[in-house]
């Protein structure tokens, strides 16, 4: 072998060696592809005014269905994109079924009392919609699972949310997007990180009043909220659109009770008045499932009264080692965040958040085991009252009455994802009133 060939191959080797110390490096520790943030105790709290807010043009490259992926938006906004993958991190799931088995009494009949988990990360939309036990036919649940949904409805009408659900399914995985920035800001995030409505139904609910609501509040609104699939048929196609809607066109008639006299005045699938979600097998109640009402409860709340918006409790402002300050797209709750928790002293002095939290949340999960557990009773002593044959037409009529009326306020409460934190004085008395109308319907009964 000559010299030459013997340097060649020293210089070979090391480069090899090179090479593989800085893949495995890069590999193994995962940290140097991710953010890196600046050291918060030396920057303090920072606000939306340390944002410097940027114009810049958007990628040319779409997905197939011209909405722009994460991915494109990756090179001009890494930290926000790594932050929103970063919803992948919340992954756990809690059987509520388990938690909670009065709820297969009350829900009995209906999807809820097969398969309820615990929502997680936005991350994962896609797959538990798929993998659910609870039926679905249409693809009218992919509502607020993928911006490929979103888009395929505005281009495409009402009309797709009756299509197959499988096919819908298998057309947004060509895509392979979940909950992304077209969802909260269509394709213009380059404009300043401007918010936009992408959900028709939205302006369809609201429409002028949309502009009453903070637009980092109704970006999450537009799925964080009470909904129902409509009966109408809008386009003549002879079935019922089963578009998503939301129950109210203001905030004002944001409240339960509002809401509940909207589901009483349109018709249910039978084409009576009084909207219903399913009918009791026991009772032969028309019930009502509320979703998740995170907006409607929050905007009655005395934060949104102080204006605050639904990103400043759940989106860490952040300064990365460059310098660059932005929201991070991980959303979390407030108490896991050492950042938000540091906005809060603002208002509260040195109070403890997470104490004060935790007690209302602890309160309000205590009362609603008591009340679920009253409402399952209720519903028994209704079904056994209805078998053995001695009710009145009359109060038959009063008993489905209070039924529908005390499942919804519990609901309204049980299924709000904040456990009571978002708006304590709105959780209660919706629990009161459900008890009321329990008792009322147990005195009735003859088992008050
Ligand atoms: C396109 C619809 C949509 C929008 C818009 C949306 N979310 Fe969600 N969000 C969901 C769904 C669906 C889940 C549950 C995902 C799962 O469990 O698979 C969820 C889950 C969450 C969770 C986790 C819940 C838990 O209990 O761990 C948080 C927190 C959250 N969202 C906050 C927000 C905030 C804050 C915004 C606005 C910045 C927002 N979301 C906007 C649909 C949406
Ligand atoms: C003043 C602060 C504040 C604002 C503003 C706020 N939230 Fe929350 N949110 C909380 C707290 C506190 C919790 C309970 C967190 C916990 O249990 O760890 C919570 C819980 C949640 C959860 C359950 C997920 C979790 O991590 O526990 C969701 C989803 C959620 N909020 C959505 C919203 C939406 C949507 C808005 C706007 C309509 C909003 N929040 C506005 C403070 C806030
Ligand atoms: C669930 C809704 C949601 C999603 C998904 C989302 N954003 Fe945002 N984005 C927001 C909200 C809310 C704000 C804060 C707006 C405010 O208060 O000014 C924001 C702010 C921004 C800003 C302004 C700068 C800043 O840090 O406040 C940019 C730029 C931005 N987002 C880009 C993106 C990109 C790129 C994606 C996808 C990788 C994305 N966003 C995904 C809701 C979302
Ligand atoms: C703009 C001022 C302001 C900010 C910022 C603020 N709060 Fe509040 N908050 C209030 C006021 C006012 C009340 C009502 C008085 C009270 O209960 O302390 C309140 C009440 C609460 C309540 C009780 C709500 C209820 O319905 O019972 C909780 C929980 C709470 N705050 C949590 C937080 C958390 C967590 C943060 C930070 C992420 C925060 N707040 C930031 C002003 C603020």
């Amino acid at each position: 072998m000559n010299k030459k060939m013997l340097i060649y191959k020293v210089i070979c080797t090391i480069v090899i060696i090179a090479a593989a110390i800085l893949l495995l490096t890069g590999v193994f520790n995962k940290k140097d592809s991710m953010y890196h943030l600046a050291d918060r105790s030396k920057i303090g709290p920072l606000t939306t005014e340390d944002i410097s807010y940027r114009t810049v043009a958007a990628p040319t490259q779409t997905l197939k269905d011209g909405t722009i992926g994460a991915e494109a938006w990756k090179e001009i906004y890494p930290y926000i994109t790594q932050t929103m993958y970063a919803n992948a991190d919340n992954d756990e799931i809690v059987s509520y079924l388990e938690q909670d088995p009065y709820l297969v009494q009350i829900y009995e009949g209906y999807g809820f009392a097969k398969d309820y988990g615990s929502a997680r990360g936005h991350a994962y939309t896609l797959k538990d919609v798929h993998e659910t036990k609870r039926p679905h036919a249409t693809a009218n649940c992919l509502t607020c699972k993928s911006p490929s949904f979103t888009k395929m409805v505005q281009d495409q009408g009402v009309g797709v949310y009756t299509k197959d659900f499988e096919e819908v399914y298998n057309e947004i995985m060509a895509n392979g997007e979940v909950i992304s920035c077209y969802t909260c800001h269509g394709n213009d995030a380059g404009s300043k990180g401007a918010l936009r409505v992408t959900h028709t139904y939205v302006n369809k609910a609201l429409g002028e009043n949309v502009s009453t609501i903070d637009p980092a509040t109704l970006s999450c609104g537009q799925c964080h909220i009470e909904y129902y699939f409509t009966n109408v048929d809008s386009d003549g196609d002879g079935n019922p659109d089963s578009e998503a809607m939301m129950p109210y066109h203001s905030v004002e008639e944001m409240t339960p009770e509002a809401i509940l006299a909207y589901y009483d005045g349109i018709a249910g699938k039978d084409g009576e008045p009084g909207f219903y979600d399913w009918i009791q097998e026991a009772t032969g109640t028309k019930m009502l499932k509320a979703q998740h009402p995170e907006m409607e409860t929050y905007l009655q709340s005395v934060h949104a009264q102080n204006g605050l918006s639904c990103a400043d409790c759940h989106m860490a402002i952040e300064m990365q080692e460059d310098g660059t300050v932005n929201h991070s797209h991980k959303l979390v709750s407030p108490l896991a965040s050492q950042t938000i928790l540091s906005t809060c002293v603002q208002c509260h002095g040195s109070t403890n958040m997470v104490e004060k939290v935790h007690r209302i949340q602890d309160a309000v999960t205590a009362r609603e085991t008591v009340i679920g557990n009253k409402l399952a009773a209720f519903k028994n002593a209704f079904a056994d009252a209805l078998s053995a044959g001695n009710l009145s037409e009359q109060k038959i009529a009063t008993l489905h009455k209070l039924h529908r009326e005390a499942q919804w306020f519990f609901d309204f409460c049980y299924v709000e994802n904040s456990e009571g934190a978002h708006n304590s004085a709105l959780a209660n008395h919706c629990l009161d009133v459900a008890e009321e109308k329990i008792s009322e319907g147990m005195a009735l009964l003859g088992e008050g």
